[in-house]
Parts: C-alpha cells; structure tokens; sequence
C-alpha cells in the first residue's frame, strides 16, 4: 500500500518541469502519501528529468548515481525518473542502470500510483506514452516550493514547432492547450491564496487556442483576475506574435513590460538552418513595434552559439544582433546535439569544441558590456519591485524584482517579502540595481488604473 510512504521530488530543466512537479506532488498526496523534507527520508524519490542539452543529462546521470547509494543503505528506496529524459532512455535507465524502478514520461503523471503499486510488487514499471490531450486541467498543483509569492501556471504543454537543434517536441509530443477556464480558476485560487505574481508557462504561448480563446485573450482575462497581481510569461515565438497582446500589456499595469523573446541566432541562413520561420529584418521589426507600443518594455532572450555549420561571419551577425537589440537579460548556450533532432538526422555538428566555446564567451562579454550600460541608464529611476525574500549577500537587505524582470537590492527597513515598495534606483551592476526604498506602494498606485480597453 502507498498510502503511509513519504516520497521526494527533484526537478532540473525548465520552469515547465516545475509547474509539472507540483502536479506530481498533487497526484500522490491525493493518493495518500506524504512528502518528505529530503530524500534521505523518503521512501520514493523521483527524479523529473531535462534532456535540452547533454550537459543537463549528465547532471540527472550523476545524481542517479548518487541515490544508488542511498539506496545501498535503504534496500526498499524507490527511484523513479520523470520528464523529458524518460521518453528518450527508458530502456537504458531501466536495464543499464539497475538502480531505477519506475520511468514516467511527461503525460502519464496520473499513472504514478498505479505504477508505484507494480514496484511493490516486484517489477520494474514504465509509463512513457505521449498524449493529444493530457493537460492535467482539473488537477490543482500542490506548492510545496516557492516562496508563496510568485507562482507559475501551465497554460500548454508539447510543441509543433520542430525546430531543428530542439528535442522538446520528441520529449513533450505534441502541441495542446488546456482550457481557459480551468487556468482562470487556477489564477484566482492563487489571488485568494495571496499571491503575488504569476508566470504562465507553455513551449510557444503564442499558439495558445481554447475555441475561440486566443493567448491575448488569456491574458486579458487573467489581468482582470485581481488588478494587484502581475503576470509574465514565457516563453512567446517570434514568428507570430499576436500584435492585440502587445495593446493590453500597454493598457494593464499589471501585466508586465517585459517579453523574454528567443532570437536563437542574428543571420537569416542560420535561422534557416535552424527552421526558426522569420528573418533578422522581421524580428528586429517586432522589436521595434514593440517599443513602439509599450514605452520602456524590456526584452530578453535565447542565444545558441556554434549551431551546425555557423560561420564566423553568422557568428558576428548573432553579436551584431544582440547589441542592435540590446537586450537585458540573455540565456546564452552552446549548442549540444541532441538525437532524433533534424540537425542529428540532417547536419553535421561541425563546429569544434574549442570554436563553440570562444563563440559563446564572446557572446556572453558582449552581452555583460550591454547589461552594464542598460543598467547604468537606470540610476535615477523609480521603480516598482515586488519583494522576494532576503538578498543573498546580506541579513539586512532585501531582493525583488522591477516589473521589468531587474533585480534589485535595498535595505531592508520595515519591508517584508510579497511587498511592493516603490525604490529609486541609486547604483547598478550587470546583474543588479542597488537602490533606496521610498514607501511601500501597489500596482494601482505605482502604474494608475487600467486603461479601458
Ligand atoms: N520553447 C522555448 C525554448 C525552450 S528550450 C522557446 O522556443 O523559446 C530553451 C532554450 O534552450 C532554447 O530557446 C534554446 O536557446 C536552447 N536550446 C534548445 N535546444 C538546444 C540545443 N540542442 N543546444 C543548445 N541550446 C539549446
Ligand atoms: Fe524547442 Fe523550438 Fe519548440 Fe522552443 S519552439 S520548444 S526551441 S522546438
Ligand atoms: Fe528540459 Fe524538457 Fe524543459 S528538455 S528545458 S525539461 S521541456
């Protein structure tokens, strides 16, 4: 029987395998078990996995590796490997790797309780069937991380786009959305639970669609939820980004000015190579359409370097990109092929190690430099920071964020975590605004009422 056993869950990769760890948590406390404080303590850890690049596998192998000997001590302990890498290994986390009892793939998450019970009785228990329509909607995620304040909310799971480096479509099958309704109920729990910010999450939230429900709509209705929570989300694709959504991220103070917009790559032959479908003209046009309508928006983004066959003239188009944008914030990567991929089927990873890896310092120093300046430009600024909790390097200061996605530090006073306090900014890094706090505020206040739409 599973109900008295406690179980554990680690979570690497992406925001979504987060928001997807606490549907987990969901599923076995309503089965009955209970979660333990660590893993040493559990009767079952789950392990929910990333394969985006290989580096991210060999974090999960080295960690599989490490609960092989908590289970040497523990000869009843439950490993099981969830996610993105299940899909793709599962024969050889299996049978290689004797330490693993149970593979569950993305979609069969309610399944875990049956497959638990297989364990019990002696056999190893695989479950890594994709699904057209799993989107869990009617389950509540159970948040057992986080602060209380910020929270993330799956709005969609699988992707169609294939582009080529990416093997998220083969982890995560195909493209579906869950419906509005269910994600509004979800948002409104959160406002009565008292949160404070909420991040929808989806592969490419631009091709979110319920009936007639677009994502702008989607938005919309979320921003009327409670006029004091903020909203992000992540991630859009630049090849057709809804315009309408760009009009209400202007009229709604609570939906932020920020838009994390994956760019991939600054040459129109490699975005080609990459089946990435806009050219360097088109998305330096969405950048501009998009200051245009909301003053002060800003942006990040995702970079490859060194992806199959990259020049160096592609390599100095991705640089030149970048700084034309000036993005900032980036999430930068080397590129790391991945099976099953068109660029594993149809290119050559031709690009050495050594090149790749100059690319991408090179990248990364550029985007420093930027990040320096954009952040110089603030000093003076005033800015409405939600508080996160205490900063890192100090008791007695605390760390939130700008409705512009900027951290920013200051001293502590009377404030508390899941406050907006409106700050000056009176310093700055690369990574961080240093400022001082002026009053504690709201969304209303900081930014007026909405504009009617
Ligand atoms: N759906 C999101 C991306 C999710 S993966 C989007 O399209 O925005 C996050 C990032 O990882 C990608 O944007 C890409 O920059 C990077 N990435 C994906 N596959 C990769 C690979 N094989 N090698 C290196 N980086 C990769
Ligand atoms: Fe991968 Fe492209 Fe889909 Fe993003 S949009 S998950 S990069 S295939
Ligand atoms: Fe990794 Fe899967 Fe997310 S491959 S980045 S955990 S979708």
């Amino acid at each position: 029987m599973a109900s008295d056993k406690k179980f554990f869950i680690e979570t690497y990769g992406c925001q979504m395998n987060f928001a997807d760890s606490e549907i987990v948590n969901s599923i076995l406390i309503e089965d009955g078990m209970q979660p333990a404080e660590t893993p040493e303590q559990a009767d079952v850890v789950l392990v929910n996995t990333c394969s985006i690049r290989e580096n991210a596998e060999t974090r999960v192998w080295n960690r599989l590796k490490e609960l092989r000997t908590i289970k040497k001590t523990n000869k009843e302990l439950t490993v099981g490997v969830l996610g993105c890498m299940a899909e793709r290994i599962k024969d050889r986390i299996i049978e290689q790797e004797h330490l693993v009892d149970i593979v569950v793939g993305p979609d069969a998450y309610r399944d875990i309780p049956r497959l638990l019970k297989e364990v019990d009785d002696g056999r190893k228990a695989v479950n890594v069937l994709l699904s057209l329509e799993e989107t869990y909607a009617d389950i509540t995620p159970v948040r057992t991380v986080g602060n209380g304040i910020s929270a993330f909310v799956s709005i969609m799971r699988g992707c169609d786009n294939m582009c080529s480096f990416c093997v998220v479509p083969f982890t995560r099958g195909r493209e579906r959305s869950r419906p509005m309704e269910s994600i509004l109920k979800e948002i409104q729990q959160l406002s009565e639970d008292g949160y404070k910010e909420i991040t929808l999450l989806g592969q490419n939230v631009n091709s979110y669609k319920d009936g007639e429900n677009t994502f702008a709509k989607l938005m919309y209705e979320a921003s009327q939820v409670n006029p004091e929570i903020r909203f992000r989300f992540s991630s859009p694709h630049p090849k057709d980004f809804p315009i309408d959504l760009l009009h209400i991220i202007a009229e709604q103070p609570n939906l932020c000015n920020y838009i994390h917009i994956p760019a991939q790559a600054g040459s129109d032959s490699m975005l080609e190579r990459m089946r990435r479908p806009y050219t360097r003209e088109q998305y330096l046009a969405l950048i501009d359409q998009m200051r245009e309508i909301i003053p002060g928006v800003s942006f990040s983004t995702d970079i490859i370097a060194g992806f199959c066959h990259e020049t160096e003239e592609e390599h100095q188009q991705t640089l030149s990109l970048m700084k034309e944008v000036g993005y900032d914030l980036a999430y930068m990567f080397a590129y790391s092929e991945r099976e099953r991929t068109l660029a594993h089927r149809k290119f050559e990873d031709d690009v050495p190690e050594e090149v790749k890896k100059r690319r991408l310092s090179e990248i990364i120093t550029q985007q420093m430099d930027i990040q320096k300046v954009r952040n110089q430009e603030e000093i003076g600024n005033r800015h409405l920071v939600l508080v996160e909790g205490t900063s890192k390097k100090s008791e007695e200061q605390l760390s939130g964020r700008t409705d512009t996605n900027k951290i920013v530090v200051f001293d502590r006073s009377d404030f508390e975590p899941g406050d907006y306090v409106e700050v000056e900014v009176t310093d700055s890094t690369s990574a961080t605004l240093l400022a001082k706090p002026i009053k504690k505020s709201s969304i209303t206040e900081f930014f007026g009422a909405a504009v009617e739409a």
